[in-house]
């Protein structure tokens, strides 16, 4: 059984996996609204990531014999100054993501709740691979700076993305 902290901490986390998802697949139609298909590509294999993320957090309140209770979503910009705004945002929304992923685990100590701390430790790592992955794109596009070629040269790299196994909808 959850107790009540835990509980709401995982809902309201489950709901900002929700978010994130939302989120993504706005930059996804962003980037195809200016031909920017590898960029659309890896935001819409986000937004799927986000939501495996978020069934991992309703499955796991429900092995636990917790209550899910999907909270209010808002809603998600829809364009962007430019793809290097775009990524940005998208950085930002991660080190909030971590920040948290990192309260919750806090929480669950605290709680000294072992199975949620055991839960949490895949989010964690998940978080460093995630602000990594998205940093690299931020750095690349103020590299190239206003170079068209180099942009579609990342354009390019980025529709090669597919997604691990431990991101797609198969995984439990
Ligand atoms: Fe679910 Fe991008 O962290």
């Amino acid at each position: 059984m959850l107790k009540e902290t835990i509980q709401n901490a995982l809902n309201a986390q489950l709901s900002r996996e929700m978010y994130s998802s939302n989120l993504y697949l706005a930059m996804s139609g962003y980037f195809q609204s200016i031909n920017l298909k590898g960029f659309a590509h890896w935001m819409r294999l986000q937004a799927q990531e986000e939501t495996t993320h978020a069934m991992k957090f309703f499955d796991y309140m429900l092995d636990r014999g917790g209550l899910v209770s999907i909270g209010s979503i808002d809603a998600p910009p829809s364009k962007w100054d430019s793809p290097l705004a775009a990524m940005e945002d998208a950085l930002k929304h991660e080190q909030f993501i971590t920040q948290n992923i990192n309260a919750l685990a806090d929480l669950a100590i605290k709680e000294g709740d072992h199975a949620t701390q055991i839960f949490l430790q895949w989010f964690v790592t998940e978080q460093v691979e995630e602000e990594s992955n998205v940093s690299e794109i931020v750095d690349k596009l103020k590299l190239i700076g206003d170079w068209k070629g180099g942009l579609l040269f990342i354009d390019n790299e980025l529709a090669q993305r597919t997604l691990a196994p431990e991101n797609s909808a198969q995984a439990d």
